[in-house]
């Protein structure tokens, strides 16, 4: 599926909005559905973990466990503000030697990439209109587990996403949000060999985490 995946990200998730991410993040610490990934990659009693981190934003997912599970992270983003300043506060926690920042889309780079422990994607499905690749190429990477943040399949969530990219559309900008059906996004992930051992609801968001079979058994 066509995505100028870059040129996108970088319009729609552009410095402004990464400068105010970091000031929540400074203020309230990670986002409640970020903390909902962090708490499930914690249950999995990992330590000096490898982690990658697809669509990372301003790093809240490596800036939190480089302090107790991992003991190095990979952050693929294709929206160079967000790394930016991720690679700022990076320096700045002292954690920037231990952190590989890459700007792309991760579907065109997963191949260069090594397996790692552990794989998350925080709220980054629902701006990818392909997730079958996106899902695909994440659980490639993944020796032990993936965490995932995603809107809930409600007809309400379906109805507001819907009304954005209407609204999107007669601004002109190409970015488009989506709620992907749950159920294929499960099945595509037992196909790679993970099974879902936890999930947890909020509002809007949920969060699945998956583990290797082999890992479980
Ligand atoms: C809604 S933001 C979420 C950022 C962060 N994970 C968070 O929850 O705060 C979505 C992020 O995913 C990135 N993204 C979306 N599709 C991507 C892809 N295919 N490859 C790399 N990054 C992607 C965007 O650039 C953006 O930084």
């Amino acid at each position: 599926m066509p995505c100028n995946c870059c040129e996108m990200e970088n319009n729609t998730f552009g410095e402004d909005e990464a400068k105010a991410n970091l000031k929540d993040y400074r203020k309230r610490g990670p986002a409640k559905q970020t903390r909902l990934i962090l708490e499930a990659v914690r249950s999995l009693g990992l330590k000096n973990a490898s982690l990658l981190d697809v669509g990372g934003g301003i790093g809240t997912i490596h800036h939190e466990l480089l302090k107790d599970v991992a003991s190095e992270a990979t952050h693929v983003d294709a929206s160079s503000a967000y790394l930016k300043i991720a690679t700022e506060e990076a320096k700045r926690l002292g954690h920037d030697a231990q952190v590989k920042f890459i700007h792309a889309d991760f579907t065109d780079v997963a191949d260069e990439l090594p397996q790692v422990d552990v794989v998350t994607l925080d709220r980054v499905v629902c701006c990818y209109p392909d997730f079958r690749s996106l899902l695909k190429a994440a659980s490639s990477k993944s020796r032990t587990a993936i965490a995932l943040t995603y809107p809930r399949e409600t007809w309400w969530l379906k109805m507001g996403i819907a009304v954005a990219n209407f609204i999107q559309k007669l601004r002109n900008d190409p970015f488009r949000g989506f709620v992907h059906p749950v159920a294929e996004m499960e099945a595509l992930l037992n196909g790679e060999g993970l099974r879902r051992v936890s999930t947890r609801k909020l509002f809007v968001w949920e969060m699945s985490l998956y583990q290797r079979e082999a890992v479980r058994s």
